[in-house]
């Protein structure tokens, strides 16, 4: 286990919209690079970059040409390079994002695998025997090639799944796992790996981990143990290296060989995670339907243990051998500004950054950057809202860029109460500044970090308040409108404090929305 995890605290940087420093109106790695104070100032210590690749961007990036090659718009390798050595140099660990699942439909590999007679890459791919032939259970194309047969694809109709072999073979077409030509699959994306990590990357995101051994059973053992191989080689030959999954299953993940895996807003296994945010539902055109019943919610009816009930299964099974990552948002959903205010993100963050684990902060999340409804941009769909230019300053494109607004990636938030970085830092009480203070506490008291020392005090079905105890610190959440008595002792002065922590008699009277933390 990389021990740099044990403090670790991410910002996820989209980089078509984060800095554009060569003023063509979209972001790059120079951009990145001007702003590595800013992320060390703010609290981070690494980074998750979004897919940055050779890629015809179907789907921004997660449709990859070259696994080698950094895409031109954000710079070259040599750029690359610099800046991994440049956040080094801060203190700042990068994540590449791999994508093994699948590649561009214009990858070398797949133009090869379509044409009509066998060559290397003729099993890269999970292809039927037929024109014709439904791949039943897949999503899959027919009449896109010489190749006289159907193709499995992962996601979009451009993203076709690699080949690493079936569970259990049920059709002639469909390889075994341990077929020399699902492993040479494997062993390419590890080759991909190594280019990084030995160009200076820490890392990886590794995006849907869970989905590369198909007709996988319950327990995704195949995918599994593909991964524990390639965990394998890390150990050996990278043990600084971490990866972390796209799976919001940490049972499974972790004993996959992943060092984190993220909880998400996925349909199932959301490990808990929409209880605590993102309890609502929304219509085709963005608009929350019904209830929204979020524990963070200050009018919801919410309490902690909806989350707890789950998320302490993962927790509990998967003990020190791995981390669960809590997110701010990610470049995939809604911001969560669309439905929280600034007073309950607050203590979303508050939360999510004294909890166990290793935290993600999506950026533009500490500024409560919204949610804009846009039309789809590179496959973005309903997430495109959430990718929009990051909000530095009040100046012209909010000080993303030079470029003529026309030629902007995306329309950058242009509203009079748009936040700015340049703005929330001058404001002592501002979202901003309650990230760095967050962040900061964090850093300053190691039982607050990634080690699993979480004891629940107090979590009650239909109570909204929560507390919990990380070693020698007692943290304690009051998401709701109404005041409530800590019903354990806390002692003397808290540490830090939002909202109103009122001390009588050993007992704390949390105010409307507060969050307190003390050491015992
Ligand atoms: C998950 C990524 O986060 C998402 O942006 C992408 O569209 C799909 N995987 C397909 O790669």
């Amino acid at each position: 286990m990389p021990k740099w995890l044990d403090n670790a605290v991410f910002y996820e940087i989209y980089p078509q919209s984060f800095y554009d420093a060569n003023g063509d109106g979209i972001g790059d790695f120079e951009g990145i690079i001007q702003k590595l104070d800013y992320i060390k100032d703010l609290g981070a210590n690494a980074l998750w970059i979004n897919p940055c690749f050779d890629s015809p961007f179907k789907d921004a990036g997660y449709d990859v040409r070259d696994y080698k090659k950094a895409a031109p718009r954000y710079g070259t390798n040599d750029d690359l390079k610099r800046l991994f050595s440049e956040a080094h140099r801060r203190g700042i660990r990068v994540l590449l994002d791999l994508v093994p699942g699948h590649t561009s439909e214009e990858h070398p590999w797949f133009v090869e695998s379509k044409k009509a007679h066998p060559n290397e890459c003729w099993n890269r791919f999970i292809w039927t025997d037929h024109c014709f032939k439904r791949a039943r259970g897949f999503g899959f194309i027919g009449g896109e090639s010489d190749r006289a047969a159907t193709y499995i694809v992962n996601f979009f109709k451009c993203q076709p799944a690699l080949n690493y072999g079936f569970l259990k073979p049920s059709e002639t077409w469909q390889l075994p796992m341990d077929h020399p030509d699902c492993i040479a699959t494997r062993e390419a994306m590890k080759d991909a790996m190594r280019f990084w990590l030995d160009a200076g990357a820490d890392g990886f995101r590794v995006d849907m981990a869970m989905s590369l051994v198909k007709n996988d059973d319950q327990e995704k053992s195949g995918t599994a143990a593909l991964w524990r191989n390639i965990r394998g080689m890390l150990d050996a030959e990278y043990p600084e290296a971490a990866i972390v999954s796209e799976w919001s299953y940490p049972q499974i993940a972790i004993n996959a060989g992943f060092h984190m895996d993220f909880l998400l807003d996925f349909d199932e296994n959301t490990g808990g995670y929409r209880s605590l945010f993102r309890d609502y539902a929304l219509d085709i055109e963005n608009r929350v339907v019904g209830e929204d019943n979020s524990y963070f919610k200050k009018d919801s009816k919410g309490d902690i243990t909806r989350f707890l009930d789950e998320y302490l299964i993962h927790y509990k099974s998967i003990k020190k051998r791995g981390f669960i990552s809590l997110v701010t948002g990610n470049h995939d959903v809604v911001r969560m500004s669309y439905t929280l205010t600034p007073q309950e993100l607050a203590l979303v963050y508050a939360f999510i950054f004294t909890m166990p684990g290793v935290p993600f902060l999506y950026y533009g999340d500490e500024i409560g950057m919204r949610y804009l409804n846009l039309p789809t941009k590179e496959g973005g769909y309903y997430r495109t809202g959430a990718r929009t230019p990051m909000q530095w300053t009040g100046g012209k494109n909010r000080g993303f860029s030079t470029a003529e607004p026309e030629h902007l990636y995306l329309p950058v938030d242009n509203g009079p109460d748009a936040p700015t970085v340049e703005a929330l830092e001058k404001d002592g009480a501002s979202l901003l500044n309650t990230v760095k203070a967050l962040l900061h506490l964090r850093q300053t008291h190691t039982d607050l970090q990634a080690q699993p020392n979480l004891e629940i005090l107090y979590a009650e079905k239909g109570k909204r308040l929560f507390v919990y105890r990380r070693g020698s610190l007692v943290i304690a959440i009051n998401p709701s409108g109404a005041q409530a008595d800590t019903p354990v002792s806390v002692p003397g002065t808290p540490l830090y404090t939002i909202g109103t922590c009122a001390l009588e008699g050993g007992v704390c009277k949390m105010g409307a929305q507060s969050f307190g933390v003390w050491k015992v």
